[in-house]
């Protein structure tokens, strides 16, 4: 059959693929340790269940404002003055079927043919195609263990030129697990303000999610005079355990909103009426099941970054945020598998890794650096074990 072009130009996501893959063998009875996960491992808690329920037997079932619901726009704005001390209005406020519809519509909402969207990496795989589907180019800034994985205000003023339509911040970091300080954030500012075409969409969908005692800060909260040209997304996803009922928001200038709003309305129209219900509850009810599942996250990821520092050819930064960690592997590049195998980089190790150890991991290349892979730690501590003593002897069995 002829498709369209703009299929071709596209991957299929990576990560979902591997995470069908390990599940697709554990459905065959291989016992296998998934750490592609992007969700987290708990259920949503019992209080937003209820309220979804409820939402069923109210007949809260029909179609709804494109744009979201008053209640849901209401709470979003209570959490937005809560958390982070920025007031915005209804008409400043979009809701749509998960965090990734809501990038994907300020994609299709803002971009020109040819303009140039800054994106730091290594980044989360959805950010370059959703770029590349609207006509736009991705301009990356790599960035490695040296600066934490975070981009610098130098690296950011190269970056920009007279095409840059946005720059992506994506803190804490899907892969890296990065997050950015309120002083880096600042000086990343200070770059910005110069710049007036330039808008910021702050990707804060991990912000709960952070260890070690840090505080979580989102660029317009730090930098006010930026308000005006930054869209905040968020959602329920991974703070809630609720990715499957796909809810996500922006916040950000109303002209923009009623756009986004308008495309929704000749493609999904509204979010789910019944998860709008229960988000509401998400946002505004009890907070304790999100202290509970970060304190659980940060043993794992300790423990995770131990055993993997401890392994020959690997080392891994200690981050502090989302539920990844990224290690680099490429020191056991070069070596052979015991099936005669040259591990050339973090595909082939990945490869590797599935076939012989049964361990499923997504590699670096799908986030922009072949050194690394990427490592879910959403999955219980006796698999966390498990999949590190099987990945620790797969490498002593590489030659
Ligand atoms: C960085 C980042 N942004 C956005 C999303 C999308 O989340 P959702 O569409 O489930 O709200 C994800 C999910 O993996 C993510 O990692």
């Amino acid at each position: 059959m002829k498709l369209a072009d703009r299929v071709n130009k596209i991957q299929p996501s990576p990560t979902l693929a591997i995470d069908a893959k390990a599940k697709a063998l554990k459905a065959q009875g291989v016992d296998v340790v998934g750490f592609g996960a992007g969700e987290p491992d708990f259920d949503t808690p019992e209080n937003i269940r209820e309220a979804g329920k409820k939402a069923i037997d109210a007949g809260f079932t029909r179609y709804m404002p494109v744009g979201g619901a008053d209640d849901l726009k209401d709470a979003i704005i209570a959490k937005m003055k809560r958390d982070h001390g920025l007031e915005y209005t209804r008409d400043e406020i979009s809701v749509a079927c998960g965090a990734k519809h809501t990038l994907y519509n300020i994609s299709q909402a803002l971009i020109q043919e040819g303009d140039e969207v800054i994106i730091p990496g290594p980044y989360w795989v959805s950010y370059p195609d959703q770029v590349v589907l609207a006509g736009g180019t991705p301009v990356f800034i790599m960035t490695d263990e040296s600066t934490g994985f975070k981009i610098t205000p130098e690296q950011l003023e190269k970056a920009i030129t007279p095409k840059t339509r946005y720059l992506i911040l994506n803190s804490p970091c899907n892969p890296t697990g990065s997050t950015y300080s309120k002083e880096e954030l600042a000086a990343l500012g200070n770059v910005l303000l110069k710049h007036e075409q330039v808008l910021v969409v702050a990707d804060d969908i991990y912000e709960r999610l952070i260890y070690d005692g840090l505080t979580f800060y989102t660029i317009a909260q730090v930098v006010p005079e930026l308000k005006s040209r930054t869209i905040v997304v968020n959602g329920v996803s991974k703070t809630y355990a609720m990715t499957g009922w796909r809810i996500g928001y922006a916040c950000g200038p109303k002209e923009l909103m009623a756009a986004m709003t308008k495309m929704q309305s000749q493609s999904t129209s509204n979010a789910t009426s019944i998860a709008q219900k229960a988000s509401v509850e998400a946002l505004n009810g009890s907070q304790d099941a999100v202290a509970a599942m970060c304190v659980e996250f940060e043993k794992r990821r300790t423990y995770i970054v131990d055993r993997l520092n401890a392994m020959p050819g690997v080392s891994c930064f200690k981050s502090n945020g989302a539920f990844y960690v990224f290690p680099n592997f490429s020191g056991v590049y070069g070596k052979t598998t015991p099936a005669g195998k040259k591990i050339e980089n973090s595909s082939d190790f990945a490869a590797y890794l599935l076939e012989d150890a049964k361990v499923a991991l997504v590699p670096g290349v799908a986030f922009g650096d072949d050194r690394y892979a990427r490592l879910s730690y959403a999955i219980s501590m006796e698999n966390i074990k498990k999949g590190m003593d099987r990945i620790e002897e797969a490498i002593k069995n590489l030659k």
